[in-house]
């Protein structure tokens, strides 16, 4: 089937990026959010990132400003679930809590045609309990994108048991034409990435429990001794604690091992509000953005 037109539920981190990709790859976007703050929110993330990469221009793999105007053009936002009703693909991308998307997919299932493809954006959530809140098993697949969404060259394609053939090959092709690279994967709780990523962060936070180092000395280290990007509480912050609370849930409940159980630290932190970057403070605090003040919290 031919995908022209694009439908994200929610505009947070991951669902403003989707949004922005699939708008630049000249996609017909319409982000459905839950109240119109939300939108604006997200938008205005959309818009600072736009701008970062027309700085960037071209020859270091940003835009032209005729390209920003371009996917610009192709995005629109909504708070009325209506108006994704013709869309070809819908992607998920709200809150890591199995009701509210279970919730959430039975409320689409009766408004979006019943051609459309329903692809889910989960870290950890088995996307097969996600499908049965539908009647379009054959039409639900997960397409996990990574954060931030417009420079991580990666998406999990996943697969269940009743996923149709040419519905999977259309979701790999549409994860390509999205200047993605799309991986095979099938549905097990953290696909490929999280099953190895979420027990390394976790550990980082079980290490500063037991005093290895600072929040800054294990983050340093991990940057300079495995030549990561960001260190570990830096990437917990920009991923959301809230979000890896949640995932850290549903994977304990999985596979009942330690090294999937949320660390005490991290349950304080969200029960007290601190989820990072997106609410100003978590490991680090972000009053100075240019200078991220680490915790001290043992
Ligand atoms: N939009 C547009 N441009 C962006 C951007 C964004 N969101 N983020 C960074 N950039 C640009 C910057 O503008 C900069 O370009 P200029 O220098 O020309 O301005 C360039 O990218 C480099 O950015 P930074 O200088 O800020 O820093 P960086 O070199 O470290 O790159 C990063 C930023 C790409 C985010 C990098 O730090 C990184 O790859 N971090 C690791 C991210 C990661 O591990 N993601 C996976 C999380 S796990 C997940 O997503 C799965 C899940 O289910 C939880
Ligand atoms: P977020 O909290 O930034 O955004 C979630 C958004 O969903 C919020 O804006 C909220 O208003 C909206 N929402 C909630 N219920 C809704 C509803 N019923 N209808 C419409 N909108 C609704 O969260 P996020 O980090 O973007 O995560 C979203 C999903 O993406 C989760 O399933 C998460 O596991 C997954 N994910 C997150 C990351 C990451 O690094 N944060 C990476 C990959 C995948």
């Amino acid at each position: 089937m031919d995908i022209k037109k694009v439908g994200i539920l929610g505009c947070g981190l991951m669902g403003s990026g989707i949004a922005q990709v699939a708008a630049t790859a000249g996609f017909d976007v319409t982000v459905l959010e839950q109240e119109q703050k939300f939108l604006d929110k997200g938008f205005a993330g959309i818009e600072k990132s736009l701008t970062r990469m027309a700085e960037r221009g071209p020859a270091k793999g940003g835009l032209t400003p005729e390209q920003k105007a371009e996917a610009q053009s192709h995005l629109k936002g909504t708070t009325n679930m209506q108006d994704l009703a013709d869309c070809d693909i819908v992607i998920e991308a709200i809150i890591e809590n199995v009701e509210q998307k279970r919730k959430t997919y039975a409320q689409l299932d009766g408004m979006v045609k019943k051609e459309a493809i329903f692809a889910t954006n989960t870290s950890s959530i088995s996307v097969t309990e996600l499908m049965t809140a539908t009647r379009r098993p054959e039409r639900f697949i997960g397409l996990h994108f990574f954060n931030p969404v417009p420079m991580m060259k990666l998406v999990e394609v996943v697969k269940t048991i009743a996923t149709a053939a040419d519905v999977y090959e259309t979701a790999v092709a549409f994860g390509t034409k999205l200047g993605k690279v799309p991986v095979r994967t099938s549905d097990k709780t953290g696909f490929i990435v999280n099953r190895l990523l979420v027990p390394y962060l976790l550990d980082a936070i079980r290490a500063y429990e037991e005093g290895v180092g600072s929040i800054t000395d294990i983050d340093e280290a991990m940057k300079l001794g495995c030549g990561y990007p960001m260190g570990p509480f830096t990437l917990l912050d920009f991923v959301g604690l809230d979000t890896t609370y949640y995932i850290t849930q549903v994977m304990f409940d999985e596979f009942k091992e330690p090294r999937f159980a949320s660390p005490p630290l991290l349950k304080r932190l969200v029960l007290a509000g601190w989820y990072g970057r997106k609410s100003g403070k978590g490991f680090y605090d972000y009053a100075d953005p240019g200078k991220p003040a680490p915790g001290r919290f043992v």
